[in-house]
């Protein structure tokens, strides 16, 4: 393939066309449409909280400044210099590697649909504070019996996928895309409003001091795990998300300078989510560890006792625009999501394009539903003793993501050469970065990432207590 070529328009494997984005800016926007969304907001502050706090936070930012850089560059790359996504990106260098283009392609399949269970969850929030009845949600054992509850939690559900469903079927990304100009921006203005004031609430230090310092005794192999497949999924790594968007780059924008605005961009967030969250935690719950250790329903239990003591009209409306924002952001990930399984259909059966979303609709519709009534009905069903959303949560983030990460690691590393990413970056006569590079790609990151995996498989099989 000519190297050279203009990959602005292109012509994808089923001869349709590829639309490329208009500069460096679109690029950034689109992949940060992507890595922002629930990993940061929902899922980032319960596992800091559950997970030690500082010393959470300070595992996540090491990995996310050595592996999730190192990683993210060599997907985009890869994406670039192929021009093509995941699913064929691997075999278009070594046709026997197309397996690890499949195994990419499973990730988002697992993802989906309970990711729009927890969207579905952010749409009731965002009704009831819309209806006016923030003091309800915020009413200790509100989310507990919402989650559990039949019905609710499942045509929530299937709402969040039918939206993300229409605009994928449409094809009105582009337009989505252009909002998050305007919303995301907000989402960031509204969440350091609420961090700053949630933080002046009485015995909240308490709980900044345990999110912010580290505290070494409670290291263990399941925090690096924890932080890793965090990573992993809120920076959309290791499933060819990014893979497919470098396929969309165009030759003149600099990747390196790319990845690390996608990366400050994400991480601050989540961050920020952190600082919002678990300092309010602890103010409501007096610090008690089980609150902290309570899960997935940390932002949803914290964030509407923080409105509500705003009083119940300001903290109505600004409650009712936090999670409108929070499902704007949910959207443009899922979108990314679901958009990444459809044209893997049709780029591989020649699907029409409404026919391959309307498939992944009803799979994802089907797939989701055990994840949504795991909480109530189903809810004498544990998966290594794990509820069925927590289940694909663990089978996604803590098993396949770094499967697919040593794989692509040693694909570059040894199979197709880190010259093939090396020269689609520009450090081009930075030695000491390409280095750090190869270093990384060959040995560092493989070895890691299947310590870490072995040893989190192992204790989920309760071989080995971490
Ligand atoms: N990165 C997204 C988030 O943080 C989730 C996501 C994962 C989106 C994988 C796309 C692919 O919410």
């Amino acid at each position: 393939m000519d190297r050279n070529s203009n990959r602005n328009i292109e012509k994808g494997t089923a001869g349709k066309k590829r639309g490329g984005f208009t500069g460096r800016l679109g690029f950034v926007l689109a992949a940060a449409g992507s890595a922002v969304g629930l990993g940061n907001l929902w899922r980032f502050p319960y596992l800091a909280a559950k997970y030690g706090g500082g010393i959470f936070l300070l595992v996540y930012i090491v990995l996310a400044l050595t592996f999730g850089s190192v990683l993210m560059t060599a997907e985009i790359a890869l994406g670039r210099r192929t021009g093509q996504s995941a699913i064929s990106a691997f075999s278009s260098i070594r046709p026997k590697w197309s397996f690890l283009g499949i195994l990419c392609a499973v990730v988002p399949i697992i993802i989906l649909p309970y990711y729009s269970v927890i969207g579905g969850w952010v749409c009731e929030y965002f009704f009831t504070f819309a209806a006016g009845n923030g003091a309800a949600a915020a009413a200790d054992g509100f989310f507990e019996s919402f989650i559990a509850s039949p019905w609710k939690p499942l045509l929530f559900f299937a709402l969040f996928v039918s939206v993300t469903f229409l605009v994928v079927l449409f094809g009105v990304e582009k337009g989505v895309e252009k909002s998050s100009r305007i919303l995301m921006p907000a989402l960031v203005i509204l969440t350091i409003g609420v961090t700053v004031y949630s933080l002046t609430l009485p015995g909240t230090w308490e709980g900044v001091k345990y999110y912010l310092l580290p505290d070494f005794s409670r290291f263990s192999a399941k925090t690096v795990l924890a932080a890793l497949g965090q990573l992993f999924y809120s920076m959309s790594l290791a499933m060819g998300i990014m893979i497919t968007f470098g396929s969309y780059m165009k030759k003149d924008s600099s990747i390196s300078s790319s990845v690390r605005q996608i990366e400050l961009f994400d991480t601050g967030i989540a961050l920020l989510a952190g600082l919002m969250i678990i300092p309010a935690a602890f103010a409501f719950s007096g610090g008690s560890p089980e609150t902290l250790g309570q899960g997935p329903g940390l932002m949803f239990v914290a964030l509407p006792k923080v409105f509500q003591s705003f009083g119940s009209v300001t903290g109505g409306i600004l409650g009712g625009l936090f999670f409108a924002l929070v499902i704007f952001a949910a959207l443009t990930s899922a979108i990314s999501l679901m958009e990444t399984v459809v044209s893997i259909l049709m780029d591989k059966f020649g699907l029409s394009r409404r026919r391959a979303a309307v498939i992944v609709y009803i799979g994802t519709l089907l797939l989701g539903i055990p994840s949504s009534l795991g909480f109530g009905a189903l809810s004498g069903i544990r998966l290594f003793g794990m509820t069925i959303l927590d289940f694909f949560d663990f089978l996604s983030n803590s098993v396949l993501m770094p499967v697919v990460a040593i794989l692509t690691c040693v694909f570059l590393g040894y199979v197709a050469g880190c010259d093939t990413v090396l020269e689609e970056v520009e450090w081009t006569g930075r030695r000491r970065k390409e280095n750090f590079f190869r270093v990384m790609i060959r040995y560092v990151c493989p070895v890691c990432i299947a310590l870490i995996l072995v040893s989190s498989v192992l204790s989920a099989l309760g071989v080995l207590s971490l």
